[in-house]
């Protein structure tokens, strides 16, 4: 199968889109958080092609993508008063709520499950598709299991290109983790994902927020199935430092020299903008710089700015992979407001590597 890419698609393009979608073609679309392996989620057959591709385990449900609250209607129980105040304070935007499903939906979207997942993306080409393909569009994120998501339409296209009928392009996604899941109570919510929807913006509308105890302990079965897989693990060994600048960069510096590497595989560096000219000081006190060195350094932004690591993550990881570095060392966030999104996303792709560190770069118990 060759794999077509609209890029920025007219509005013919996307009538077409649309169609190939309600037919049953998998089509991979851009949305705010990440690329989205689209499907006509109603339509059984698609429904499989979806796990297909993906290489995906078929009890990992997938949340079903509208263009707007009207359309939740039909696929639903019962839009209950807190959901509808969700939909409506949120959506657009990077929250997937969970409701009991309506015969509507096959059991094939849901894994079994008697809830289904529904999320409106805050991204409009992404809702005119759905609009177009006039059904809900089921929509994992884009990559082979196990992988890192596309932030980019390059990156499905290197990960699913043969395996899917078209490709999307609406340039990198704005959120760059994925969206926030939870299961909606009576005035009260579940976080099942966290994602840049965070605790303190649902409790502006919900008057409790509780988290599932396996996302939290990362120990026990997790309420949303897909949170029990090894997501997001790059192929190299990967390490997540938190502290200040001053500190991340001189342990990091230390790890590099301690490393013995093959001259040919380079180390993969991670970090703010802050903690990047902290390491250029302490390679310069050193006689060093990075030109001479083998690393292959990313700056995601200013520490301040938490969001900017959010939005490279996933693109760093992919870079890494493509480049075959040896070994990543990351600087990570603090685990609070969309840090703990970031975190969450983090520490699986460390394997759990995440250390504290002193000003001094010496690792700490926290
Ligand atoms: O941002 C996103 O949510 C992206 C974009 C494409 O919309 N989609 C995405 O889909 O991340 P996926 O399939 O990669 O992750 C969906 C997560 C999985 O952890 C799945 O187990 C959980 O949502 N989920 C889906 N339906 C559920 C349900 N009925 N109950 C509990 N968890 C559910
Ligand atoms: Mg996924």
């Amino acid at each position: 199968m060759e794999t077509k890419v609209y890029a920025h698609p007219s509005e013919n393009e996307i009538e077409c889109i649309g169609e190939l979608l309600r037919e049953g073609k998998l089509v991979a679309i851009p949305t705010e958080t990440v690329y989205g392996l689209g499907a006509n989620g109603l339509d059984e057959t698609a429904l499989s092609a979806i796990y297909e591709a993906k290489g995906r385990p078929s009890d990992n449900p997938l949340i079903l993508h509208v263009s707007g609250v009207e359309e939740v209607y039909p696929l639903v129980q019962q839009v209950t008063p807190t959901a509808q105040k969700l939909m409506e304070r949120f959506w657009p935007g990077p929250l997937t709520i969970t409701l009991e499903k309506s015969n509507l939906v096959p059991f094939r979207a849901t894994g079994g499950l008697p809830r289904v997942a529904l999320r409106c993306p805050d991204n409009d080409i992404c809702r005119k598709i759905i609009k177009a393909a006039k059904v809900p569009i089921a929509a994992p994120s884009a990559n082979r299991s196990g992988r890192p998501s596309p932030t980019t339409a390059a990156g499905v296209f290197d990960d699913m290109k043969g395996r899917i009928t078209a490709v999307v392009d609406d340039g990198p996604c704005r959120v760059g983790i994925e969206s926030t899941v939870v299961e909606c109570g009576v005035d009260e919510v579940t976080i099942l994902r966290p994602g840049e929807v965070t605790e303190e913006m649902l409790l502006t509308v919900v008057s409790k927020v509780n988290w599932d105890p396996a996302i939290v302990s990362g120990e026990g079965r997790p309420k949303a199935p897909g949170m029990k897989y090894k997501h997001y693990a790059p192929d190299a060994d990967m390490r997540t430092f938190v502290g200040s600048a001053s500190g991340v960069a001189h342990h990091i510096w230390r790890e590099y020299l301690s490393t013995a590497q093959p001259s040919e595989s380079a180390v993969g560096v991670l970090i703010s903008h802050e903690t990047f000219v902290k390491l250029e000081e302490i390679m310069a006190e050193n006689q060093r710089t990075l030109f001479d060195e083998n690393i292959v350094c990313i700056d995601f932004g200013s520490r301040d700015n938490p969001e900017g690591l959010a939005h490279i993550l996933y693109e760093a990881l992919h870079r890494f992979n493509v480049e075959n570095v040896a070994l990543i060392l990351a600087e990570g966030t603090e685990i609070e407001g969309v840090g703990t999104a970031i975190m969450n996303r983090m520490v699986k792709a460390s394997s759990r590597q995440v250390f504290y560190v002193d000003a001094k770069g010496n690792l700490i118990n926290r």
